[in-house]
């Protein structure tokens, strides 16, 4: 089987994070949600990887960022995408690199608990045309939902039904064989100009192929917004194995399920996990909460944070209260302006927020 996973796209839901950088590429636990769904993908035995990437700034540092796949034993082809025309759209440009190989698909902004192996090794003994990934969620008005028939196979799909007939959400991870691709040729662009998913899986139904069910029973999150992104890095880091590989002194506490990477230093701080303080991060008279992840190469000096992503280089220094449930950039300043006018001086880029006391 070969794998293919989708990571261009606008990530308009992130602004401003994505106008810089991929959001496949936003770490998670310290490391970017891309990276954990190649490593699921490889886990699950597939070492042929297709990735999908724009053909913007962003894609530039996804396929910087993975290289050809050496660090995961994997081979990876990056496709091109003019424009994100679509989930099926994506599948349909990647024609020559699947082949006829039957495939999973995974989008690269999803994470899921406990991996892929078992859905994979399912499809790839079967003699179903598709797979579909489906898990209970309790607003499935905001997903594409399906329905079962009596022999347990999918009938129907519906894209963010208003009176929602089951509860049975599509989880961002697709398994086909090469009858896809007739699927995705046949198929029009939906009332947003895109070829969706959901209408090809339907085609596939609606003339006599196969589409079996998988039920996921862990979680599974989608990282399209920031608070599904603080909810993964939550999920993540409960379920890391923590170590300290980096400096602590004496005068500082951490608790157990706290993970300290190489070159970090915690200085008179207080670190309560599940936590994550990345490479040559320096935590200095401060207090680092719950549920956070500082990325590498940051400093936390005289401030008390909790429940956020902070990503590379930035700073943040002397905040007389408490950070908490945010998303912070890279090479972000966030200092106590010494200075008259006594004001929030603030350099934002477009669609940031800021709550202030
Ligand atoms: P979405 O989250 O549906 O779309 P998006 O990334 O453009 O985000 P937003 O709605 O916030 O603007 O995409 C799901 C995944 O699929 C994501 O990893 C991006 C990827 N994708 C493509 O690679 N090509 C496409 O044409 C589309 C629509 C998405």
């Amino acid at each position: 089987m070969k794998g293919l996973i989708l990571s261009g796209g606008k990530g308009s839901r992130l602004y401003p994070l994505t106008y810089t950088s991929a959001k496949q590429l936003v770490p998670v636990a310290n490391k970017p949600v891309l990276f954990r769904v190649i490593e699921a993908v490889r886990d699950a035995g597939i070492t042929d990887i297709g990735i999908v990437v724009g053909i913007d700034d962003n894609a530039r540092q996804v396929r910087e960022a993975v290289g050809r796949g050496n660090r995961w034993g994997v081979k990876v082809t990056f496709i091109p995408q003019e424009a994100p025309l679509g989930l099926a759209h994506a599948v349909k440009i990647s024609r020559d690199f699947l082949g006829d190989d039957r495939f999973v698909m995974f989008l690269g902004d999803n994470v899921i608990q406990g991996g892929i192996s078992e859905l994979i090794s399912q499809f790839a003994h079967s003699n179903w045309n598709s797979q579909i990934v489906l898990t209970r969620v309790e607003r499935p008005e905001q997903y594409g939902v399906a329905v079962l028939g009596e022999d347990g196979s999918v009938v129907r799909l519906i894209e963010k039904p208003k009176d929602p007939p089951s509860d049975l959400a599509l989880v961002g991870i697709y398994m086909f064989d090469h009858h896809i691709f007739e699927a995705v040729n046949a198929i029009k662009p939906s009332w947003r100009g895109e070829l969706e998913i959901t209408d090809a899986i339907q085609w596939l139904v609606d003339h006599g192929y196969s589409v079996h069910p998988y039920i996921h029973r862990g979680w599974w999150i989608d990282t399209g917004r920031p608070d599904d992104m603080l909810n993964a890095n939550d999920k993540v880091l409960e379920e890391l194995k923590h170590e300290i590989r980096g400096f602590v002194d004496k005068e500082s506490r951490v608790s157990d399920n706290v993970t300290i990477e190489e070159g970090a230093e915690v200085i008179n701080s207080v670190i309560r996990g599940p936590t994550i303080i990345g490479e040559k991060t320096r935590i200095v008279n401060s207090y680092v909460g719950p549920f956070t992840s500082i990325y590498h190469h940051c400093v936390i000096e005289n401030s008390e944070i909790e429940h956020c992503i902070v990503l590379e280089h930035s700073v943040i220094e002397d905040i007389p209260a408490r950070i908490a449930d945010s998303l912070i950039g890279r090479y972000v300043e966030l200092r106590r302006s010494p200075y008259k006018p006594k004001a929030y001086k603030l350099t934002l880029g477009d669609h940031s927020k800021v709550g202030i006391l």
